[in-house]
This record gives C-alpha cells, structure tokens and sequence, in this order.
C-alpha cells in the first residue's frame, strides 16, 4: 500500500469543513474545472485521512491513486531529497498522478499529526463521468 494511514472513511462535513474544501477546489488548476454539481459531490465524497509526524503519505516514484486536500496540519514536498515546499490546510496535493496517470512527481511527508481529506482515482473519475453522461443524455 502507498499509505500508513490511521483510519479512513467517508465522513459528514461540518459548515466550516465545507467552506475549507470549496476553496481548496477553487484555488486548485485542476480540481477548479469542476461546476457547482460536481464540486458539491466531491465535497461528499471526500473521505478522512490521518497521519503522524514522519508518516510519508506519497513516495515519489510510485504509482497514485489517490488525491488529497489537507484540513489540518503541515507536509513537507520533496523531490530528489530536496525540498520544494510546505503544505498547510486548503493546499491541494497528490493530483498530478490522478489527471495525468503519472508516478508520483514527489514525495510528501507529514511534519505534524495530519488530518487529509482524500479521494481515491475511481471516485473522482465517477464524478466526471456521470456529468457527461447527463450531458449526453441532453442531447
Ligand atoms: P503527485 O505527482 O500525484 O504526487 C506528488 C505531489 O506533490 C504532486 O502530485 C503535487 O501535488 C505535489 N508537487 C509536485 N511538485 C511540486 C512542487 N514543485 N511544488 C509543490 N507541490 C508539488
């Protein structure tokens, strides 16, 4: 498994949580494409993940499948050994090998205790398929 993760599961978002994941989304290249509807699923979707100071949540070079949004905490990217920037709450990551069906571009590991918000490959792509498929079905 790429993780060491504690727990993990689908979760009720809280008012604030929402708003947190919302502009995460908005602020991100990639995840902004997404409409309202889309964005709302997302929001739905997205599951609970937490992890210990040290825990590397993506191995650079290995194989992705899962995006993250960080609600709490701070990482550490590196590449090559070499840092390249710290993550705190509203920071997307973990992206790139989703949209571009890559390795890992980097590894990241927590500084602190963590909490992520993360959705796995299969579940983003449900969201974006069902949007065409309605739209299809518009037509
Ligand atoms: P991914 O390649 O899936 O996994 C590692 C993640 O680190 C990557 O997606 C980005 O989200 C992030 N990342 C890669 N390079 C950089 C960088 N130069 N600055 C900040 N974040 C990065």
């Amino acid at each position: 498994r790429e993780t060491l993760e504690i727990t993990r599961n689908r979760v009720k978002k809280t008012v604030s949580e929402t708003s947190l994941i919302v502009k995460a989304i908005q602020k991100n290249d990639f995840l902004s494409r997404l409409d309202d509807e889309q964005t709302a699923m997302m929001v739905d979707l997205l599951a609970v993940s937490n992890f210990k100071p040290g825990d590397e949540v993506i191995t650079e070079g290995s194989e992705g499948d899962s995006m993250y949004i960080v609600a709490a905490g701070e990482l550490i990217v590196t590449q090559a050994g070499q840092d390249l920037r710290t993550l705190t709450s509203g920071d997307v990551f973990g992206e790139l090998a989703i949209l571009y069906n890559c390795k890992r571009t980097a590894t990241v590991k927590a500084k602190t205790v963590v909490r992520l918000w993360c959705m796995e490959r299969q579940t983003y792509r449900t969201i974006i398929t069902n949007k065409s498929k309605k739209k299809r079905e518009q037509l």
